[in-house]
């Protein structure tokens, strides 16, 4: 269903008069005008009341007169659009795409140049964009920054992680807007790698909330041949400004005309499920681009991994992760690799025995020993095993046993290196049937001077979707530019870490009890998430007594997060003779599916709980999960969504009594009981903890 209405006002030129756009429901209103020294600007009301103030728009260039004054108004064009798409993978099996545009065409009149400003105003919130527009002749120009304004209202209460050109791993301070300060946060944090260079910066999207209840959150989309976009901060006048990531040269983009900026987002509402159940930022990507995607399938996977995340085994064969051994010609095997022929076949088998789809192998060719820390390029060659991983021998046993393989990509940051052997390396995945792959990006960057952040390093990673598309391939990539609804474009690129992950609970400080229940308010917005949830095994001491570290949750809450942080491809991160000490809960892993025809979210409150109901996209089961933070809570939830002419089953799987996400985080039990769309459940979560529950119907 298109519904399009399309209006052209052509003046000569346009007076100063601010320009109304309002959402469909009329509750957003968005004011556009110009100064009298012609700077675009705009202000963003919400039901009546101010939530941005007036705030400049506009484009700083390097070797020209900046596109940020002296302008006029040509003419605009407005158009309604209502229109559904059906994603390959996602949340809902229909996305509902409706908002009101104006663009806005301006001209520098001393300069000549034509620049457009285009917004989207939805329900949940507004989009603009610049756009240079096609000139009689073609036009490049270096972005040497862009002067795009928020001008808040008020001291809201701000989740937020400091604006690192290098990484997004960090976990979420919760502040006022006025107490944002980089140099106050423990840097002993357990990031390899921080370009942090203002305490004054911050990264989108930036989750707000004010003091009179309105939820807030500023974002980009489709962030494509442009670097991503962090944020200033003026604590005292609450004005956030844009912060382009710059290239080794300090610049920010090479554009030619014509040519789009990414999306500005805000969104709006004093309802937190709004913003977190949002298809926003996916509609404003471009559509799908891959004709045949019927090889674009969910996965659920095991994979040697958490293993070497514990110290139980080695990524590298020589054990020692020691550049002196790599340089000898001949590696002493140390007995503590975890890739072997033998140890990735117990893997398969167990996969095969409780129905995952993939199995994923870190540490299975050559260049551990040498592979971080010194800035090398030559790092690995992604086609030549360690000699005691079979990859032949696997690759049969694997397809024997129905079991799809997982391929993994360290570049190790030198993604010149990665470029030049990517074709090799997709063709040797080709070779063995491995359908996906797991990329990552620890370290500096080569090119030397880039940053992961940066416009050259945004395209690499778009790169690289669109290739492997070609070879139809899933990419999952870690340490990535985090995404920004791209999964539209290339459904292939199906997930994402580009944030905290599980994994840190393993060896760092770990990720605090409250951080599962902000990221599906930042950075779940932007697409998917490899979180690798599903740790059992909650505290480190159990692999050497001497460790403290532990994930921050109960085990209860692990299952949670299988519903709460949406992915498309859901590791069942822990080792396969844990889950075999606690089968009854690992059911959940094995029954909850990765693809969805419907989500509801339930409760919403960022930093608090969250709790979200989805419905299988091949069945009529239902999968509720609930978590909160440090503070355990009580809730009552209607199954008024169920069907009213079905009995279902529902498995609950909850927080022992006397659970506690730190003083006993194994603590669960699971009950059953018979339910319909009258019935309401009540839960009670632990302090860190959470309840997964399973509602499948038995009529
Ligand atoms: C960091 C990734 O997030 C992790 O999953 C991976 O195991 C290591 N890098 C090694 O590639
Ligand atoms: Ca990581």
């Amino acid at each position: 269903m298109k519904k399009l209405s399309f209006l052209l006002l052509a003046c000569s030129f346009f007076t100063l008069s601010a320009q109304k756009i309002q959402s469909p429901s009329k509750d957003i209103q968005v004011e556009f005008s110009l100064s009298t020294e012609g700077e675009p600007i705009y202000k963003v009301n919400y039901k009546g009341k101010e939530v941005i103030k007036a705030s400049k728009l506009g484009v700083s260039l390097k070797e020209d007169t900046s596109l940020t004054s002296g302008f006029s108004l040509v003419n605009k064009e407005e158009t309604n659009i209502d229109e559904t798409w059906d994603p390959v993978l996602g949340e809902q099996s229909t996305i509902r795409n409706r908002y009101n545009q104006v663009r806005f065409h301006l001209l520098q009149k001393e300069t000549n140049k034509k620049f457009d400003i285009v917004f989207k105003v939805y329900d949940e919130g507004v989009a603009f964009r610049y756009e240079f527009p096609e000139e009689d002749t073609v036009r490049y120009f270096i972005v040497s920054e862009e002067n795009t304004e928020f001008n808040l209202t008020g001291d809201h209460k701000t989740f937020w992680i400091p604006g690192d050109y290098d990484s997004q791993e960090y976990v979420y301070s919760e502040t006022k807007l006025s107490e944002i300060d980089n140099s106050k946060l423990d840097s002993n944090n357990g990031i390899a790698l921080k370009s942090i260079e203002s305490n004054y910066r911050v990264q989108s999207p930036l989750m707000m909330k004010s003091n009179d209840g309105l939820y807030l959150n500023i974002f980009e989309a489709a962030v494509v041949n442009y670097p991503v976009m962090h944020l200033n901060v003026d604590i005292e006048n609450f004005q956030l400004t844009s912060q382009l990531v710059p290239n080794a040269l300090g610049d920010k983009a090479y554009l030619r005309t014509p040519s789009v900026s990414p999306w500005r987002t805000i969104m709006v509402s004093d309802d937190a499920r709004d913003i977190v159940s949002s298809k926003m930022i996916l509609n404003l990507n471009e559509p799908n681009k891959i004709d045949d995607t019927s090889w674009i399938k969910p996965m659920k996977y095991i994979g040697i991994w958490w293993e070497m995340h514990v110290g139980k085994s080695t990524w590298d064969f020589a054990g020692s992760q020691n550049a002196q051994n790599a340089a000898s010609k001949e590696l002493i095997p140390s007995g503590k690799h975890g890739a072997t022929t033998e140890n990735t076949k117990r893997y398969i088998d167990f996969a095969a025995k409780h129905g995952f789809d993939g199995v994923l192998v870190e540490g299975w060719n050559v260049g551990w020993e040498d592979w971080f820390g010194n800035w090398k390029e030559d790092v690995f060659d992604f086609t030549t095993p360690y000699p005691d991983f079979n990859i032949k021998e696997i690759s049969e046993y694997a397809k024997s046993k129905g079991v799809k393989m997982i391929m993994h990509h360290e570049t190790s940051g030198s993604v010149a290196n990665y470029e030049r052997h990517l074709d090799r390396a997709f063709d040797l995945m080709k070779k063995y049937d491995y359908p996906a792959v797991k990329s990552g990006y620890v370290g500096k960057i080569i090119p030397r001077g880039e940053y992961h952040d940066g416009q050259t390093m945004v395209n690499h990673f778009n790169f690289v979707a669109e290739r492997a598309a070609d070879y139809k391939i899933m990419v999952n990539s870690h340490e990535s530019v985090r995404p920004t609804g791209y999964s539209r474009t290339y459904p292939n690129y199906i997930a994402a870490e580009a944030a905290r992950g599980n994994e840190f609970n393993a060896w760092s400080s770990g990720n605090d009890p409250k951080h599962e229940t902000i990221l599906p308010f930042t950075r779940l917005l932007g697409g998917a998430m490899d979180y690798t949830p599903g740790i059992f095994e909650i505290k480190m001491n159990i692999y050497d007594p001497s460790k403290t570290e532990q994930v921050h949750t109960t085990l209860a809450k692990q299952l949670a997060l299988y519903v709460t942080m949406y992915s498309p491809l859901q590791m069942a991160a822990d080792l396969p003779e844990n889950y075999e000490r606690y089968l009854d809960a690992f059911q959940f892993i094995k029954d909850v599916p990765a693809d969805w025809q419907e989500s509801i979210y339930l409760e919403a409150e960022p930093g608090d709980y969250l709790t979200v109901v989805r419905k299988d996209k091949n069945s009529e089961a239902w999968f509720l999960g609930a978590i909160t933070d440090e503070n355990s809570r009580k809730t009552e939830i209607k199954l008024d969504f169920l069907s009213p002419d079905k009995k279902y089953k529902a498995i609950i799987y909850q927080d022992g009594k006397d659970a506690d996400w730190k003083a006993n985080p194994k603590s669960y039990s699971i009950k059953e009981q018979t339910v319909t769309s009258k019935s309401k459940l009540k839960l009670s979560l632990a302090a860190g903890g959470g309840t997964a529950i399973s509602i499948v119907p038995i009529n």
